[in-house]
């Protein structure tokens, strides 16, 4: 069974959703912020957390704390993620980003979308490469933008979509590592 970390700075609502799913693998969850919402969840799991607050030396202090990691997860992690922490896990971190990437990369996409006018926007998973929001996709769901949308109703039908789409994503990239197509 493999063994799954999950990296977030909010609420942990993409968390509680790849908790429905795998369980058994999520064994450790890291946020940069103390007082975060997915630290609380993680607890209420009875899932080891640790935080590591940011610093020029953030993706090697996470580094060491994933020994017997196999997958890592970003869920709403608001920090780059780098060297050497990219290059000990290639093809095995993965992040939920809330649009059809390659548009609206970087913070707050919905409301670009929004500002846009575009027709349907939506979320997309796919593994973390040194850029923003760059990485291979692994899986997308799109979600109409509704007349009268406004930030926040759209941000929340995109989320459940998120909840939808990020397990799925997780078990289509452990397939992957074991072998599978
Ligand atoms: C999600 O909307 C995700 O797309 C973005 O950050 C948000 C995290 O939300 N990267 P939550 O903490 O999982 O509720």
């Amino acid at each position: 069974m493999a063994k799954i970390a999950v990296l977030g700075s909010g609420t942990g609502s993409n968390f509680q959703a790849l908790m429905k799913e795998f369980g058994d693998e999520i064994v450790l969850v890291i946020s940069d912020q103390p007082g975060a919402g997915i630290l609380e969840k993680a607890k209420a799991f009875g899932i080891p957390t640790a935080v590591e607050e940011g610093g020029v030396d953030l993706s090697l202090r996470i580094l060491n704390r994933l020994g017997g990691i196999d997958l890592i997860c970003l869920a709403g992690f608001m920090r780059l993620v780098k060297d050497p922490l990219l290059s000990a896990f290639p093809n095995r971190i993965l992040n939920i980003h809330p649009s059809l990437l390659p548009m609206y990369p970087g913070r707050a996409a919905w409301e670009q979308a929004l500002a846009d006018k575009v027709e349907v926007t939506g979320c997309t998973v796919h593994y973390v490469d040194a850029g923003i929001d760059t990485g291979e996709v692994i899986l997308q769901e799109k979600v109409v933008i509704l007349i009268d949308d406004t930030a926040e109703t759209l941000h929340a039908r995109i989320q459940i979509a998120e909840h939808r789409t990020y397990p799925e994503a997780v078990r289509l990239a452990l397939k992957k590592m074991s072998g599978g197509a």
